[in-house]
Protein backbone atom coordinates (compact mmCIF):
# COMPACT_ATOMS: atom_id res chain seq x y z
CA UNK A 1 0.00 0.00 0.00
CA UNK A 2 2.57 2.25 0.65
CA UNK A 3 4.25 1.33 -2.54
CA UNK A 4 1.09 2.03 -4.79
CA UNK A 5 0.48 5.35 -2.41
CA UNK A 6 3.98 7.57 -3.36
CA UNK A 7 3.07 8.59 -6.87
CA UNK A 8 -0.34 10.14 -5.24
CA UNK A 9 1.78 11.89 -3.04
CA UNK A 10 3.96 13.11 -5.11
CA UNK A 11 2.00 14.45 -7.91
CA UNK A 12 -0.82 16.16 -5.48
CA UNK A 13 1.95 17.48 -3.35
CA UNK A 14 3.37 19.91 -7.18
CA UNK A 15 0.37 21.30 -6.92
CA UNK A 16 -0.19 22.29 -3.27
CA UNK A 17 0.36 26.09 -3.19
CA UNK A 18 0.00 26.50 0.32
CA UNK A 19 0.67 25.08 3.82
CA UNK A 20 -3.11 24.73 4.38
CA UNK A 21 -3.06 22.51 1.43
CA UNK A 22 -0.31 20.57 2.39
CA UNK A 23 -1.69 19.51 6.03
CA UNK A 24 -4.72 18.37 3.86
CA UNK A 25 -2.45 16.28 2.01
CA UNK A 26 -0.97 14.86 5.02
CA UNK A 27 -4.42 13.56 6.31
CA UNK A 28 -5.41 12.43 3.20
CA UNK A 29 -2.55 10.23 2.85
CA UNK A 30 -2.15 9.51 6.95
CA UNK A 31 -6.58 9.18 8.01
CA UNK A 32 -5.76 11.65 10.32
CA UNK A 33 -8.32 14.44 10.53
CA UNK A 34 -7.27 18.18 10.25
CA UNK A 35 -8.94 20.94 11.93
CA UNK A 36 -10.08 23.07 8.87
CA UNK A 37 -13.51 23.67 8.82
CA UNK A 38 -15.43 24.32 5.16
CA UNK A 39 -13.94 27.07 4.18
CA UNK A 40 -12.30 25.79 0.99
CA UNK A 41 -14.77 25.83 -1.93
CA UNK A 42 -14.85 22.86 -3.22
CA UNK A 43 -12.32 20.87 -1.11
CA UNK A 44 -15.70 18.39 -0.27
CA UNK A 45 -15.82 17.29 -3.66
CA UNK A 46 -11.81 17.03 -4.60
CA UNK A 47 -11.30 14.96 -1.15
CA UNK A 48 -14.27 12.31 -2.26
CA UNK A 49 -12.36 11.75 -5.84
CA UNK A 50 -9.35 11.83 -4.33
CA UNK A 51 -10.59 9.01 -1.91
CA UNK A 52 -11.71 6.97 -4.40
CA UNK A 53 -8.94 6.86 -6.99
CA UNK A 54 -6.89 5.93 -3.93
CA UNK A 55 -8.73 3.15 -2.92
CA UNK A 56 -8.92 1.98 -5.95
CA UNK A 57 -5.17 2.07 -6.52
CA UNK A 58 -4.75 0.25 -3.24
CA UNK A 59 -6.64 -2.53 -3.92
CA UNK A 60 -5.41 -3.04 -7.31
CA UNK A 61 -1.77 -2.93 -5.74
CA UNK A 62 -3.02 -5.72 -3.22
CA UNK A 63 -4.11 -8.01 -5.72
CA UNK A 64 -1.11 -7.49 -7.68
CA UNK A 65 1.23 -7.84 -4.78
CA UNK A 66 -0.79 -11.31 -3.37
CA UNK A 67 -0.57 -12.87 -7.31
CA UNK A 68 3.25 -11.61 -7.68
CA UNK A 69 3.77 -12.76 -3.74
CA UNK A 70 2.16 -15.81 -4.31
CA UNK A 71 3.93 -16.76 -7.37
CA UNK A 72 7.26 -16.18 -6.08
CA UNK A 73 6.43 -18.50 -3.36
CA UNK A 74 5.65 -21.69 -5.80
CA UNK A 75 8.68 -20.93 -7.32
CA UNK A 76 11.24 -20.11 -5.67
CA UNK A 77 10.61 -22.24 -2.01
CA UNK A 78 9.57 -25.23 -2.31
CA UNK A 79 8.00 -26.71 0.65
CA UNK A 80 10.46 -24.85 2.33
CA UNK A 81 7.63 -22.66 4.49
CA UNK A 82 5.85 -25.44 6.01
CA UNK A 83 8.04 -28.69 6.36
CA UNK A 84 6.41 -31.72 6.95
CA UNK A 85 7.44 -34.95 6.94
CA UNK A 86 10.72 -36.53 7.77
CA UNK A 87 13.68 -34.91 6.68
CA UNK A 88 17.60 -34.96 7.08
CA UNK A 89 19.92 -31.49 7.08
CA UNK A 90 23.76 -31.76 6.67
CA UNK A 91 25.83 -28.73 7.19
CA UNK A 92 29.13 -28.83 5.57
CA UNK A 93 31.96 -26.35 6.69
CA UNK A 94 34.90 -25.91 4.52
CA UNK A 95 37.05 -23.31 7.00
CA UNK A 96 38.76 -21.05 5.21
CA UNK A 97 37.93 -21.89 2.09
CA UNK A 98 37.74 -19.68 -0.52
CA UNK A 99 37.26 -19.53 -4.29
CA UNK A 100 40.70 -19.63 -4.92
CA UNK A 101 41.38 -22.47 -2.92
CA UNK A 102 39.63 -24.21 -5.52
CA UNK A 103 41.31 -22.67 -8.31
CA UNK A 104 44.29 -24.16 -7.25
CA UNK A 105 43.14 -27.11 -5.67
CA UNK A 106 41.16 -27.67 -9.47
CA UNK A 107 44.39 -27.61 -10.82
CA UNK A 108 46.66 -29.14 -8.94
CA UNK A 109 44.30 -32.47 -9.30
CA UNK A 110 44.13 -32.14 -12.64
CA UNK A 111 48.27 -32.00 -12.76
CA UNK A 112 48.29 -35.23 -10.99
CA UNK A 113 46.39 -37.67 -12.65
CA UNK A 114 46.73 -36.27 -16.02
CA UNK A 115 42.77 -34.84 -16.60
CA UNK A 116 42.15 -32.05 -19.04
CA UNK A 117 41.64 -28.32 -17.95
CA UNK A 118 37.63 -28.26 -17.99
CA UNK A 119 37.71 -31.67 -15.27
CA UNK A 120 36.12 -29.93 -12.23
CA UNK A 121 36.25 -30.88 -8.62
CA UNK A 122 32.75 -32.47 -7.42
CA UNK A 123 31.97 -29.79 -5.07
CA UNK A 124 32.58 -26.88 -8.42
CA UNK A 125 29.17 -28.77 -9.86
CA UNK A 126 26.88 -27.81 -6.93
CA UNK A 127 27.79 -24.44 -6.74
CA UNK A 128 24.46 -22.25 -6.18
CA UNK A 129 25.73 -19.00 -4.31
CA UNK A 130 28.10 -16.78 -2.13
CA UNK A 131 28.35 -15.65 1.04
CA UNK A 132 29.00 -12.44 2.53
CA UNK A 133 30.95 -13.11 5.67
CA UNK A 134 31.75 -9.94 8.02
CA UNK A 135 31.05 -9.82 11.97
CA UNK A 136 29.81 -6.93 13.76
CA UNK A 137 33.61 -6.65 14.92
CA UNK A 138 35.25 -6.44 11.39
CA UNK A 139 35.13 -7.11 7.99
CA UNK A 140 37.03 -9.61 8.36
CA UNK A 141 35.41 -12.51 10.53
CA UNK A 142 37.04 -15.50 12.78
CA UNK A 143 35.47 -18.84 13.06
CA UNK A 144 33.79 -18.08 16.08
CA UNK A 145 31.67 -15.23 14.86
CA UNK A 146 31.50 -16.99 10.86
CA UNK A 147 29.71 -19.96 12.81
CA UNK A 148 27.21 -18.18 15.27
CA UNK A 149 25.65 -16.69 11.82
CA UNK A 150 25.69 -20.14 10.85
CA UNK A 151 24.46 -21.43 14.06
CA UNK A 152 21.95 -18.65 15.43
CA UNK A 153 21.50 -16.75 12.41
CA UNK A 154 22.81 -13.70 14.19
CA UNK A 155 26.08 -11.66 13.65
CA UNK A 156 28.28 -11.13 16.84
CA UNK A 157 31.84 -10.56 17.57
CA UNK A 158 34.98 -11.97 16.60
CA UNK A 159 35.81 -14.80 19.60
CA UNK A 160 31.77 -15.71 20.21
CA UNK A 161 30.91 -18.75 20.43
CA UNK A 162 27.20 -18.21 20.16
CA UNK A 163 26.47 -15.64 21.96
CA UNK A 164 25.64 -12.04 20.90
CA UNK A 165 27.56 -8.83 21.43
CA UNK A 166 25.29 -8.57 24.62
CA UNK A 167 26.81 -11.41 26.36
CA UNK A 168 23.42 -13.26 26.04
CA UNK A 169 23.49 -16.75 24.53
CA UNK A 170 21.53 -17.22 21.61
CA UNK A 171 19.58 -20.48 20.29
CA UNK A 172 20.94 -22.96 17.49
CA UNK A 173 20.26 -25.10 15.12
CA UNK A 174 21.38 -27.84 16.53
CA UNK A 175 19.90 -27.45 19.52
CA UNK A 176 16.64 -26.20 18.29
CA UNK A 177 16.76 -29.48 15.88
CA UNK A 178 17.42 -31.51 19.35
CA UNK A 179 14.48 -30.35 21.13
CA UNK A 180 12.20 -31.42 17.98
CA UNK A 181 13.39 -34.98 18.06
CA UNK A 182 15.89 -34.79 15.40
CA UNK A 183 19.28 -36.78 16.22
CA UNK A 184 22.36 -34.54 16.01
CA UNK A 185 26.12 -35.19 15.09
CA UNK A 186 29.55 -33.01 14.39
CA UNK A 187 32.12 -34.38 12.51
CA UNK A 188 35.51 -32.33 12.09
CA UNK A 189 39.38 -32.98 11.82
CA UNK A 190 40.40 -29.76 14.39
CA UNK A 191 39.51 -30.32 17.72
CA UNK A 192 35.89 -31.12 18.47
CA UNK A 193 36.54 -28.16 21.28
CA UNK A 194 36.99 -25.56 18.20
CA UNK A 195 35.29 -22.58 16.94
CA UNK A 196 33.11 -24.08 14.45
CA UNK A 197 32.10 -27.29 16.03
CA UNK A 198 31.36 -25.60 19.33
CA UNK A 199 29.37 -22.70 18.14
CA UNK A 200 26.86 -25.24 17.35
CA UNK A 201 26.41 -27.05 20.93
CA UNK A 202 28.02 -24.30 23.42
CA UNK A 203 27.87 -21.07 24.28
CA UNK A 204 31.12 -19.02 25.97
CA UNK A 205 32.02 -15.13 25.43
CA UNK A 206 35.29 -16.26 24.18
CA UNK A 207 36.43 -18.88 22.17
CA UNK A 208 39.49 -19.68 23.88
CA UNK A 209 37.80 -21.41 26.64
CA UNK A 210 37.96 -24.77 25.41
CA UNK A 211 37.89 -26.35 28.67
CA UNK A 212 34.60 -25.03 29.40
CA UNK A 213 33.46 -25.85 25.75
CA UNK A 214 34.06 -29.81 26.14
CA UNK A 215 32.03 -29.41 29.32
CA UNK A 216 28.88 -28.07 27.73
CA UNK A 217 29.57 -30.32 24.40
CA UNK A 218 29.04 -33.39 27.11
CA UNK A 219 26.05 -31.79 28.14
CA UNK A 220 27.10 -30.25 31.40
CA UNK A 221 25.31 -26.76 30.13
CA UNK A 222 21.60 -25.78 30.78
CA UNK A 223 20.15 -27.80 27.78
CA UNK A 224 21.40 -31.04 29.36
CA UNK A 225 23.39 -33.61 26.48
CA UNK A 226 21.64 -32.15 22.65
CA UNK A 227 24.75 -33.91 20.40
CA UNK A 228 24.75 -37.60 19.63
CA UNK A 229 27.57 -37.93 17.97
CA UNK A 230 31.17 -36.41 18.36
CA UNK A 231 34.05 -37.22 16.02
CA UNK A 232 36.96 -35.40 15.70
CA UNK A 233 40.30 -34.25 18.04
CA UNK A 234 40.64 -32.39 20.82
CA UNK A 235 41.09 -35.18 23.47
CA UNK A 236 43.54 -33.15 25.54
CA UNK A 237 41.03 -31.08 26.39
CA UNK A 238 38.62 -33.75 27.74
CA UNK A 239 41.43 -35.41 30.08
CA UNK A 240 42.35 -34.57 33.46
CA UNK A 241 45.23 -32.28 34.06
CA UNK A 242 46.84 -35.24 36.19
CA UNK A 243 46.82 -37.77 33.17
CA UNK A 244 49.08 -37.78 30.28
CA UNK A 245 48.04 -35.73 27.13
CA UNK A 246 45.41 -33.67 28.63
CA UNK A 247 45.97 -29.71 27.86
CA UNK A 248 43.15 -29.02 30.43
CA UNK A 249 43.57 -26.43 33.41
CA UNK A 250 41.81 -28.52 35.96
CA UNK A 251 41.24 -31.79 36.66
CA UNK A 252 38.02 -32.66 35.81
CA UNK A 253 37.67 -35.93 33.48
CA UNK A 254 35.25 -34.84 30.98
CA UNK A 255 35.76 -38.68 29.52
CA UNK A 256 34.08 -40.04 32.68
CA UNK A 257 31.59 -37.14 32.94
CA UNK A 258 30.58 -38.04 29.36
CA UNK A 259 30.54 -41.58 30.13
CA UNK A 260 28.68 -41.51 33.12
CA UNK A 261 26.00 -39.29 30.67
CA UNK A 262 25.65 -42.63 28.71
CA UNK A 263 28.36 -41.46 26.02
CA UNK A 264 30.48 -44.57 24.24
CA UNK A 265 33.74 -43.06 23.93
CA UNK A 266 36.54 -44.32 21.37
CA UNK A 267 39.47 -42.77 21.04
CA UNK A 268 42.13 -44.67 18.40
CA UNK A 269 41.87 -46.02 14.83
CA UNK A 270 41.03 -49.46 16.21
CA UNK A 271 38.42 -47.86 18.29
CA UNK A 272 36.95 -46.20 15.04
CA UNK A 273 37.21 -49.40 12.54
CA UNK A 274 35.05 -51.30 15.54
CA UNK A 275 32.06 -48.84 14.45
CA UNK A 276 32.22 -50.79 11.27
CA UNK A 277 31.81 -47.39 9.37
CA UNK A 278 28.51 -46.44 11.34
CA UNK A 279 26.61 -49.97 11.65
CA UNK A 280 28.14 -50.73 14.91
CA UNK A 281 27.05 -47.33 16.71
CA UNK A 282 25.81 -47.15 20.75
CA UNK A 283 24.71 -43.04 20.30
CA UNK A 284 25.50 -40.87 21.85
CA UNK A 285 28.57 -41.27 20.74
CA UNK A 286 32.05 -39.53 21.73
CA UNK A 287 34.98 -40.46 19.38
CA UNK A 288 38.47 -38.50 20.04
CA UNK A 289 40.86 -39.20 17.51
CA UNK A 290 44.04 -36.91 18.03
CA UNK A 291 45.07 -34.55 21.27
CA UNK A 292 44.68 -31.85 19.49
CA UNK A 293 44.56 -31.93 15.65
CA UNK A 294 44.02 -34.61 14.03
CA UNK A 295 47.29 -34.19 10.81
CA UNK A 296 46.76 -32.99 7.53
CA UNK A 297 45.27 -34.94 5.17
CA UNK A 298 48.57 -34.67 2.69
CA UNK A 299 50.68 -36.30 6.15
CA UNK A 300 47.80 -38.77 7.63
CA UNK A 301 47.39 -40.75 4.51
CA UNK A 302 51.02 -42.07 5.95
CA UNK A 303 49.44 -42.49 9.23
CA UNK A 304 45.86 -44.22 7.91
CA UNK A 305 46.80 -47.04 11.14
CA UNK A 306 46.14 -44.39 13.56
CA UNK A 307 43.98 -41.39 12.27
CA UNK A 308 40.89 -41.64 10.53
CA UNK A 309 40.11 -39.51 7.45
CA UNK A 310 37.50 -36.66 7.07
CA UNK A 311 35.82 -38.74 4.33
CA UNK A 312 35.73 -42.14 6.75
CA UNK A 313 34.44 -39.91 10.28
CA UNK A 314 31.45 -38.53 7.75
CA UNK A 315 30.66 -41.79 6.15
CA UNK A 316 30.30 -43.27 10.00
CA UNK A 317 28.42 -40.51 11.12
CA UNK A 318 25.95 -40.73 8.20
CA UNK A 319 25.39 -44.35 8.30
CA UNK A 320 25.01 -44.53 12.47
CA UNK A 321 22.63 -41.31 12.61
CA UNK A 322 20.26 -42.39 9.84
CA UNK A 323 20.49 -45.65 11.08
CA UNK A 324 19.50 -44.40 14.39
CA UNK A 325 16.44 -42.36 13.27
CA UNK A 326 15.37 -45.43 11.15
CA UNK A 327 11.90 -45.45 12.76
CA UNK A 328 11.82 -42.07 13.88
CA UNK A 329 9.59 -39.81 12.21
CA UNK A 330 12.33 -37.11 12.25
CA UNK A 331 15.54 -37.47 10.60
CA UNK A 332 18.75 -35.65 11.51
CA UNK A 333 21.45 -32.58 11.90
CA UNK A 334 24.72 -33.25 10.97
CA UNK A 335 27.64 -30.56 10.95
CA UNK A 336 30.88 -32.31 8.38
CA UNK A 337 33.83 -29.75 9.04
CA UNK A 338 36.78 -29.60 6.76
CA UNK A 339 38.67 -27.90 9.28
CA UNK A 340 41.96 -27.61 8.44
CA UNK A 341 42.09 -26.02 5.06
CA UNK A 342 42.26 -22.87 7.51
CA UNK A 343 45.11 -24.05 9.09
CA UNK A 344 46.94 -24.74 5.19
CA UNK A 345 45.89 -21.19 4.82
CA UNK A 346 46.93 -19.54 7.96
CA UNK A 347 50.54 -21.59 7.44
CA UNK A 348 50.88 -20.23 3.64
CA UNK A 349 51.24 -23.81 2.63
CA UNK A 350 49.77 -24.60 -0.29
CA UNK A 351 50.54 -28.59 -0.51
CA UNK A 352 48.51 -28.68 3.13
CA UNK A 353 45.84 -26.82 1.24
CA UNK A 354 45.41 -28.44 -1.90
CA UNK A 355 44.96 -32.00 0.48
CA UNK A 356 42.74 -30.95 2.86
CA UNK A 357 40.43 -29.26 -0.32
CA UNK A 358 40.44 -32.75 -2.14
CA UNK A 359 39.55 -34.52 1.45
CA UNK A 360 36.48 -32.44 1.74
CA UNK A 361 36.07 -32.90 -2.07
CA UNK A 362 36.00 -36.39 -1.21
CA UNK A 363 33.54 -36.17 1.83
CA UNK A 364 31.08 -33.84 -0.31
CA UNK A 365 31.11 -36.64 -2.63
CA UNK A 366 30.26 -39.33 -0.39
CA UNK A 367 27.17 -36.93 1.25
CA UNK A 368 26.17 -36.62 -2.24
CA UNK A 369 26.10 -40.30 -2.36
CA UNK A 370 24.63 -41.00 0.68
CA UNK A 371 21.59 -38.92 -0.54
CA UNK A 372 21.35 -40.70 -3.69
CA UNK A 373 20.41 -43.43 -1.94
CA UNK A 374 18.94 -42.70 1.25
CA UNK A 375 15.22 -42.51 0.89
CA UNK A 376 14.76 -39.67 3.28
CA UNK A 377 13.93 -36.33 2.04
CA UNK A 378 16.89 -34.44 2.47
CA UNK A 379 19.18 -31.54 1.81
CA UNK A 380 23.24 -30.73 2.11
CA UNK A 381 24.51 -27.43 1.80
CA UNK A 382 28.24 -26.25 2.06
CA UNK A 383 29.91 -23.08 2.40
CA UNK A 384 33.16 -21.63 4.29
CA UNK A 385 33.23 -19.19 7.17
CA UNK A 386 35.51 -16.85 5.48
CA UNK A 387 38.55 -17.19 3.50
CA UNK A 388 42.05 -17.65 5.01
CA UNK A 389 45.41 -16.33 3.44
CA UNK A 390 44.36 -13.63 1.05
CA UNK A 391 45.13 -16.44 -1.46
CA UNK A 392 45.92 -15.90 -4.91
CA UNK A 393 46.83 -18.52 -7.75
CA UNK A 394 49.71 -15.83 -9.13
CA UNK A 395 52.79 -14.26 -7.22
CA UNK A 396 55.04 -11.68 -8.40
CA UNK A 397 58.35 -12.76 -7.55
CA UNK A 398 60.67 -9.75 -9.23
CA UNK A 399 60.64 -6.34 -9.69
CA UNK A 400 60.05 -7.03 -13.73
CA UNK A 401 56.47 -7.62 -15.30
CA UNK A 402 55.30 -11.46 -14.37
CA UNK A 403 55.08 -13.66 -16.67
CA UNK A 404 51.21 -15.33 -15.81
CA UNK A 405 51.81 -18.84 -14.97
CA UNK A 406 51.02 -21.01 -11.86
CA UNK A 407 52.79 -24.16 -11.52
CA UNK A 408 51.16 -27.21 -9.54
CA UNK A 409 54.77 -29.37 -10.17
CA UNK A 410 55.94 -27.89 -6.97
CA UNK A 411 52.88 -28.89 -5.04
CA UNK A 412 52.84 -32.40 -6.64
CA UNK A 413 56.42 -33.20 -5.69
CA UNK A 414 55.75 -32.56 -2.11
CA UNK A 415 54.74 -34.99 0.15
CA UNK A 416 54.84 -33.35 3.89
CA UNK A 417 53.51 -30.55 5.05
CA UNK A 418 55.37 -27.75 6.10
CA UNK A 419 53.90 -28.02 9.92
CA UNK A 420 55.08 -31.73 9.68
CA UNK A 421 58.89 -30.77 8.15
CA UNK A 422 58.99 -28.25 11.69
CA UNK A 423 58.22 -31.07 13.71
CA UNK A 424 60.98 -33.53 12.15
CA UNK A 425 62.83 -30.80 12.08
CA UNK A 426 62.50 -29.56 15.75
CA UNK A 427 63.02 -33.27 16.87
CA UNK A 428 66.17 -34.00 14.92
CA UNK A 429 67.64 -30.76 16.46
CA UNK A 430 67.13 -32.35 19.84
CA UNK A 431 68.63 -34.87 19.75
CA UNK A 432 71.30 -33.69 16.78
CA UNK A 433 72.28 -30.45 17.89
CA UNK A 434 75.29 -29.91 15.77
CA UNK A 435 75.03 -28.10 12.26
CA UNK A 436 71.74 -29.43 10.35
CA UNK A 437 72.85 -28.18 7.03
CA UNK A 438 73.13 -31.93 4.93
CA UNK A 439 69.81 -33.40 7.40
CA UNK A 440 68.04 -29.94 5.95
CA UNK A 441 69.35 -30.55 2.44
CA UNK A 442 67.79 -34.11 2.39
CA UNK A 443 64.60 -33.35 3.70
CA UNK A 444 64.31 -30.84 1.05
CA UNK A 445 65.14 -32.91 -1.59
CA UNK A 446 63.04 -35.76 -0.15
CA UNK A 447 60.25 -34.59 1.22
CA UNK A 448 59.44 -31.59 -0.55
CA UNK A 449 61.08 -33.13 -3.69
CA UNK A 450 63.16 -29.74 -4.41
CA UNK A 451 66.68 -30.02 -6.50
CA UNK A 452 67.32 -26.57 -6.89
CA UNK A 453 67.20 -24.96 -3.18
CA UNK A 454 69.59 -21.68 -3.14
CA UNK A 455 72.35 -21.59 -0.69
CA UNK A 456 70.14 -18.68 1.37
CA UNK A 457 67.07 -20.57 1.59
CA UNK A 458 69.00 -23.33 3.27
CA UNK A 459 71.12 -21.02 5.33
CA UNK A 460 68.00 -19.31 6.94
CA UNK A 461 66.67 -22.84 7.98
CA UNK A 462 69.90 -23.76 9.46
CA UNK A 463 69.99 -20.48 11.73
CA UNK A 464 66.12 -19.68 12.03
CA UNK A 465 64.74 -23.24 12.85
CA UNK A 466 61.69 -21.74 15.22
CA UNK A 467 60.67 -20.50 11.28
CA UNK A 468 60.88 -23.72 9.55
CA UNK A 469 57.18 -23.99 9.08
CA UNK A 470 57.33 -20.59 7.48
CA UNK A 471 60.28 -21.15 5.38
CA UNK A 472 59.39 -24.69 4.06
CA UNK A 473 55.93 -23.25 2.57
CA UNK A 474 57.63 -20.44 1.64
CA UNK A 475 59.91 -22.56 -0.97
CA UNK A 476 57.17 -24.45 -2.59
CA UNK A 477 55.02 -21.00 -2.79
CA UNK A 478 57.50 -19.15 -4.74
CA UNK A 479 58.36 -21.83 -6.94
CA UNK A 480 54.71 -22.57 -8.10
CA UNK A 481 54.16 -18.82 -7.63
CA UNK A 482 51.40 -19.56 -5.00
CA UNK A 483 50.79 -15.94 -3.51
CA UNK A 484 49.46 -15.40 -0.19
CA UNK A 485 48.41 -11.99 1.35
CA UNK A 486 48.14 -12.64 4.97
CA UNK A 487 48.65 -15.51 7.62
CA UNK A 488 45.54 -14.59 8.88
CA UNK A 489 41.75 -14.25 7.68
CA UNK A 490 40.44 -12.18 4.06
CA UNK A 491 36.89 -10.39 3.65
CA UNK A 492 36.96 -12.39 0.45
CA UNK A 493 33.09 -13.77 -0.33
CA UNK A 494 32.76 -17.05 -0.19
CA UNK A 495 31.41 -20.24 -1.96
CA UNK A 496 27.63 -21.75 -0.70
CA UNK A 497 27.10 -25.46 -2.41
CA UNK A 498 23.90 -27.49 -2.27
CA UNK A 499 23.23 -31.02 -2.93
CA UNK A 500 19.85 -30.35 -4.35
CA UNK A 501 19.83 -26.34 -5.84
CA UNK A 502 15.86 -26.20 -5.53
CA UNK A 503 15.52 -27.45 -2.15
CA UNK A 504 17.82 -24.44 -1.26
CA UNK A 505 16.74 -22.24 -3.54
CA UNK A 506 16.73 -19.56 -0.52
CA UNK A 507 20.63 -19.70 -1.17
CA UNK A 508 20.90 -19.19 -4.80
CA UNK A 509 23.21 -15.69 -5.03
CA UNK A 510 24.67 -13.26 -2.87
CA UNK A 511 23.70 -13.47 1.15
CA UNK A 512 24.67 -12.64 4.35
CA UNK A 513 26.09 -15.39 6.60
CA UNK A 514 23.31 -15.09 9.01
CA UNK A 515 21.28 -16.54 5.66
CA UNK A 516 22.52 -19.50 5.96
CA UNK A 517 21.90 -19.58 9.43
CA UNK A 518 17.91 -18.77 8.50
CA UNK A 519 18.20 -21.44 5.56
CA UNK A 520 19.47 -23.84 8.49
CA UNK A 521 16.39 -23.91 10.93
CA UNK A 522 13.72 -23.11 7.79
CA UNK A 523 14.40 -26.29 6.47
CA UNK A 524 14.07 -28.22 9.55
CA UNK A 525 11.15 -25.88 10.62
CA UNK A 526 12.46 -25.95 13.95
CA UNK A 527 12.10 -22.99 16.64
CA UNK A 528 14.79 -21.68 17.61
CA UNK A 529 13.91 -18.63 19.62
CA UNK A 530 12.39 -20.82 22.41
CA UNK A 531 15.98 -22.02 22.56
CA UNK A 532 17.40 -19.26 23.14
CA UNK A 533 14.69 -18.27 25.95
CA UNK A 534 15.56 -21.41 27.60
CA UNK A 535 19.19 -20.98 27.37
CA UNK A 536 18.82 -17.70 29.45
CA UNK A 537 16.14 -18.94 31.65
CA UNK A 538 17.68 -21.90 32.67
CA UNK A 539 21.51 -20.40 32.46
CA UNK A 540 21.37 -18.42 35.68
CA UNK A 541 21.33 -22.45 37.46
CA UNK A 542 24.79 -22.85 36.14
CA UNK A 543 26.48 -19.45 36.92
CA UNK A 544 29.42 -20.47 39.40
CA UNK A 545 31.23 -18.20 41.89
CA UNK A 546 34.64 -16.68 41.22
CA UNK A 547 37.81 -17.20 43.40
CA UNK A 548 36.78 -13.79 45.13
CA UNK A 549 33.27 -14.96 45.20
CA UNK A 550 32.35 -12.87 42.34
CA UNK A 551 29.43 -14.40 40.39
CA UNK A 552 30.88 -16.55 37.08
CA UNK A 553 28.64 -16.70 34.03
CA UNK A 554 28.59 -20.21 32.97
CA UNK A 555 29.76 -18.87 29.62
CA UNK A 556 32.86 -17.60 31.00
CA UNK A 557 34.48 -14.12 31.36
CA UNK A 558 33.55 -11.76 28.59
CA UNK A 559 36.76 -10.27 26.92
CA UNK A 560 38.98 -7.24 29.08
CA UNK A 561 39.35 -4.37 26.38
CA UNK A 562 41.95 -5.01 23.65
CA UNK A 563 42.18 -8.77 24.76
CA UNK A 564 42.75 -10.41 21.19
CA UNK A 565 39.94 -12.75 20.44
CA UNK A 566 40.41 -13.52 16.89
CA UNK A 567 42.02 -17.16 17.59
CA UNK A 568 45.12 -17.06 16.86
CA UNK A 569 45.90 -17.91 20.14
CA UNK A 570 45.24 -21.66 19.07
CA UNK A 571 48.01 -21.72 16.45
CA UNK A 572 50.45 -20.46 18.91
CA UNK A 573 49.14 -22.83 21.28
CA UNK A 574 48.93 -25.89 19.68
CA UNK A 575 51.19 -25.30 16.36
CA UNK A 576 54.18 -26.19 18.27
CA UNK A 577 56.61 -23.88 16.46
CA UNK A 578 54.72 -21.04 15.78
CA UNK A 579 54.55 -19.98 19.07
CA UNK A 580 58.56 -19.94 18.22
CA UNK A 581 58.17 -16.85 15.74
CA UNK A 582 57.89 -14.07 18.08
CA UNK A 583 61.61 -12.96 17.27
CA UNK A 584 62.71 -9.33 16.89
CA UNK A 585 59.01 -8.40 17.88
CA UNK A 586 57.44 -9.82 14.81
CA UNK A 587 54.59 -12.61 15.34
CA UNK A 588 55.59 -14.80 12.67
CA UNK A 589 58.70 -13.74 10.72
CA UNK A 590 60.85 -15.11 7.83
CA UNK A 591 57.79 -13.46 5.36
C1 LIG B 1 45.37 -29.32 37.99
O1 LIG B 1 44.13 -28.77 38.31
C2 LIG B 1 43.96 -28.39 39.66
C3 LIG B 1 42.55 -27.83 39.80
O2 LIG B 1 41.62 -28.75 39.42
C4 LIG B 1 44.98 -27.36 40.04
O3 LIG B 1 44.85 -27.05 41.42
C5 LIG B 1 46.38 -27.88 39.76
O4 LIG B 1 47.31 -26.88 40.01
C6 LIG B 1 46.48 -28.36 38.32
N1 LIG B 1 47.75 -28.98 38.12
C7 LIG B 1 48.54 -28.69 37.10
C8 LIG B 1 49.80 -29.46 36.99
O5 LIG B 1 48.23 -27.85 36.27
C1 LIG C 1 60.21 -33.02 -9.01
O1 LIG C 1 61.06 -34.06 -8.65
C2 LIG C 1 61.84 -34.59 -9.71
C3 LIG C 1 62.66 -35.75 -9.18
O2 LIG C 1 61.84 -36.71 -8.58
C4 LIG C 1 62.73 -33.53 -10.29
O3 LIG C 1 63.45 -34.04 -11.37
C5 LIG C 1 61.88 -32.36 -10.73
O4 LIG C 1 62.71 -31.30 -11.13
C6 LIG C 1 60.98 -31.87 -9.60
N1 LIG C 1 60.05 -30.90 -10.12
C7 LIG C 1 59.92 -29.67 -9.61
C8 LIG C 1 58.91 -28.79 -10.24
O5 LIG C 1 60.59 -29.28 -8.68
ZN1 LIG D 1 41.35 -19.40 10.98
Amino acid sequence: MTLGAEPLLNRASSEISNDRDLAEEDALLTGERTNRGESHRGWKFWQGLGLFVYSLLATAVIIILAVVLQRQRNVSTPGDSHPSGKRNLIFMVSDGMGPTSLSLTRSFNQFQNGLSWGNQLVIDQHLIGQSRTRSTSSLITDSAAGATAFSCGFKSYNGAISVLPDHEPCGTILEAAKKAGYMTGLVVTTRITDATPACFAAHVNMRSEEDRIAEQLIGDYPLGRVVDLMLGGGRCHFLPNTTQGSCRSDSKDIVALAKNRGFSYVDSRSGFDSLKSGTSVNLPLLGLFAETDIPYEVDRRNENDIYPSLHEMAETALKALSKATETSDKGFFLMIEGSRIDHAGHQNDPVAQVHEVLEYDKAFANVLQFLERDPVEAVMVSTSDHETGGLAAARQLHTSYPDYVWYPGPLANASKSAERLAVEYHRYLASNPSDPADYIISVVQHDLGIYDASDSEISDLVSTPESANVLFADMISRRSQTGWSTHGHSAADVNIYASDPHAAALLQGNHENTEVGDFLREYLGVDVDSVTKELKEKGVLFDTLGEGGERVSWMGRVASEGERLDGQDHIAHYAGDHKMHKRGGCEICGV
